[in-house]
């Protein structure tokens, strides 16, 4: 990466919850070059256009839930970890443990997902058959964020939003596409 794309996306500080509900664990200002020692990932790695939205998520600019889409292999979980990295109280979860969660009625789960100040939740719509348990748990973890933590949420997902709202119904496309969406796109970084 050149030098002059160097300082663009600063992680600032942020004593209290910003306006938009969650704050990044660092308390000094961070360039975006030196916000690989920031985190266990080479941050770096992921694309300006992304980290300025993600900035602007944070600093309350732009609306919350993140929808990170993209093809196979585009960086999207990479993304979503480098992020996690840099966020105080975030949590972290996919698509196969939300459902395992759901059915298991596992209370102390949800509370996390609740009382965290962010949540990732990885692998939207990447199950073969959308099953009733599929529907059910995205559609509780993006009322319990809406209802408890201004939406601040960072759904991943493979689909493109119009596909997502024929795969899962208007109402979860609603509660997952109503903030921001990016598309993460370039090529298969696995077959790099
Ligand atoms: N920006 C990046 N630069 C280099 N390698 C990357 C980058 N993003 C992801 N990778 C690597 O590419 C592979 C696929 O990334 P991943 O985030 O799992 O893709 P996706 O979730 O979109 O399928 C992983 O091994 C990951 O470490
Ligand atoms: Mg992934």
């Amino acid at each position: 990466m050149g030098a002059e794309k160097l300082p663009i996306v600063e992680v600032a500080a942020t004593e209290k919850p910003l306006a938009s509900g969650c704050r990044y664990v660092q308390t000094r200002r961070v360039a975006y070059d030196r916000l690989q020692k920031h985190g266990t990932r080479d941050a770096g790695q992921v694309e300006v256009a992304l980290w300025r939205t993600f900035n602007s998520l944070v600093s309350g600019v732009r609306k919350w839930p993140l929808y990170l889409w993209g093809d196979t292999g585009r960086g999207k979980t990479f993304a979503g970890l480098c992020f996690r990295d840099v966020l105080a109280n975030c949590a972290w979860i996919d698509l196969d443990r939300l459902c395992e969660i759901l059915v298991t009625h596992d209370d102390g789960w949800w509370r996390a997902l609740q009382v965290a100040e962010c949540v990732v939740v990885d692998e939207i719509g990447g199950r073969d058959n959308v099953t009733w348990v599929d529907v059910d748990a995205v559609k509780k973890i993006a009322d319990l964020r809406e209802r408890y933590a201004s939406r601040v949420a960072i759904y991943i997902g493979n689909h493109a939003p119009d596909r997502l709202k024929e795969i899962y119904g208007r109402r979860i496309f609603s509660r997952l596409c109503c903030g921001t969406t990016y598309e993460l796109t370039g090529s298969d970084r696995r077959m790099a």
